[in-house]
């Protein structure tokens, strides 16, 4: 990066600040490169975290060259699942970033920057698995180059997706976080792809722009596991159908019980112990579960704690069921999932077949049956209301004569009259003195105390019910 700002952006005094300084491993000889592209390059170890010391290093800075751009590239990881992240491990991660972020921030707010530029990273828009602390720090550092752009001051945060070209943070990464990011859909930028990408946030105008190499195929291909953000690349899921082999998401909880009840019982152990060592291959990016042996311990198959998390996600995603996040330190071999899981299928399918139809296996939260509607203009089911819309119907008309009002006496031109109304017309139901109390089981005389409105839901009801009564034209 500072080799092609050198060449491409023509800069030609760079002050490269890190806590190793020129004994960084490649300082000395990126110096050297630097200056033999025609730069003049200072090397200085400096924490930029810590606030006196940054101050020193800027105070340093020659007048006849002073300070014209900031890029805070600064950064250490110490991923780790949530509940390992001690306030250390977060702090750690947070001080490079934020901590050091401000400091740049203040330290130069009097200097005429062009530029102000943090590196961030996709972690703070889509998170990262073990990176809770990574997203946060990130986050920081693009809320600060708002509140920067707020204020009129440049800032621009740069949230990288991962870079092919590995470095001291990157080379941190293992095989399963590699394959755990391919399948998440996002890919590794090659570095001329990159610096070509630097150079564009560089000149748009956006505060928070997301340089990423997105592998849309691959988004498809593994929909549940994209982060939320890009499941709209993802295109819809398939339609679920009323029993899949094995379940996905919600409602596959009953039908992978289903199908496993529907199984003898001497297959049903091999099909799930077949389900547990296909995800566990999928994690560990093996292509076939036959690698896998069922009784060997998760921790010698290569599961660490961020894999075992991401199989428990995927279990509960073929499952449908909520399992535990120690699921595979309760349960330390595949074998052992594999009974856990079987259990709490078979109890699954006893309950639902206890409780009836699964009601939401179809995927559908709300089922629509039937309609029924009474409204003014003589409206009494759903067809006839949206004919009436069609036809532009008007439902507004005289004061029926069927409630045994005074209509006259109803009636004053005057608004402010209490007790009476000024118009003639409104929205009127027809045909309400026609309840069939006897139908509905009421005696007349309780017919005629009930509420108005709750005779016009009993008949709506009704003519849900029993559609031929429509045609009857008593109601
Ligand atoms: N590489 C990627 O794929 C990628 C993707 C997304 C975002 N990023 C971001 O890009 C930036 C550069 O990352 P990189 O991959 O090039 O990692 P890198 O080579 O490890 O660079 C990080 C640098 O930060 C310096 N540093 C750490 N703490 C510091 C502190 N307190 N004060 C001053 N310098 C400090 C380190 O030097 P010392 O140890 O000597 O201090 C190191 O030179 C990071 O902010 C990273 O979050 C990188």
């Amino acid at each position: 990066m500072t080799r092609h700002l050198v060449t491409a952006h023509g800069i030609r005094h760079l002050l490269l600040a890190g806590r190793r300084g020129a004994a960084a491993p490649g300082a000395e000889q990126l110096g050297a490169e630097l200056r033999e592209l025609g730069a003049r390059v200072t090397i200085a170890a400096c924490d930029v975290a810590d606030r006196g010391a940054l101050a020193g290093l800027l105070a340093d800075v020659p007048e006849e060259h002073p300070l014209g751009a900031v890029v805070h590239a600064a950064g250490v990881l110490d991923d780790g699942v949530i509940s390992s992240l001690t306030p250390e491990r977060i702090a750690t991660v947070l001080r490079p970033k934020a901590d050091a972020a401000v400091n740049l921030d203040r330290l130069t707010r009097h200097l005429d920057l062009s530029a102000f530029v943090l590196f961030s990273s996709a972690a703070a828009t889509f998170g990262g698995p073990g990176q809770g602390n990574y997203a946060a720090a990130n986050a920081f550092l693009e809320a600060l180059a708002h509140r920067r752009r707020a204020e009129g001051r440049p800032a621009v945060a740069i949230g990288w997706g991962m870079w092919a070209e590995r470095s001291e943070m990157s080379a941190r990464l293992d095989e399963a976080d590699l394959r755990r990011m391919d399948r998440g859909g996002i890919g590794a930028l090659p570095t001329e792809a990159a610096l070509a990408l630097l150079d564009r946030c560089l000149a748009q105008d956006r505060v928070a722009p997301l340089p990423v190499s997105l592998d849309v195929a691959a988004i498809r291909k593994r929909r549940p596991e994209v982060p939320a953000l890009l499941r709209g690349l993802a295109g819809r899921p398939a339609r679920r159908t009323a029993a899949p082999a094995a379940g996905s998401g919600a409602g596959a909880e009953s039908s992978t019980a289903r199908s496993l009840a529907a199984l003898p019982q001497t297959e049903r152990d091999a099909a799930v112990l077949d389900l547990v060592r296909t995800e566990i291959a999928t994690v560990l990016g093996h292509t076939s579960a036959g690698r896998v042996d069922a009784r060997r311990a998760f921790g010698d198959l290569g599961l660490d704690s961020l894999t075992s998390l991401e199989l428990r996600n995927a279990l509960g995603r073929r499952t449908g069921l909520r399992l535990p996040a120690t699921l595979a330190f309760d349960h330390p071999t595949p074998s052992a999932v594999a009974s856990y899981l079987l259990e709490e299928l078979l109890e699954t399918g006893r309950t639902s077949a206890a409780s009836g139809p699964d009601r939401t296996a179809a995927g559908e939260p709300i089922a629509i049956v039937a309609m029924g509607c009474r409204f003014p203009g003589g409206v009494r089911t759903p067809d006839q209301f949206w004919e009436f819309l069609a036809s532009g119907g008007d439902a507004i008309g005289e004061f029926p004569d069927d409630r045994g009002w005074d209509t006259e006496a109803l009636y004053d031109p005057d608004p402010e009259h209490e007790g009476t109304t000024y118009t003639r017309k409104g929205g009127f139901l027809t045909g309400v003195d026609r309840f069939d109390a006897g139908f509905f089981g009421v005696s007349p005389r309780e017919a005629l105390a009930m509420d108005p409105q709750q005779r016009i839901l009993l008949e709506v009801r009704g003519l849900i019910m029993l559609p031929s009564r429509r045609e009857d034209s008593s109601w």
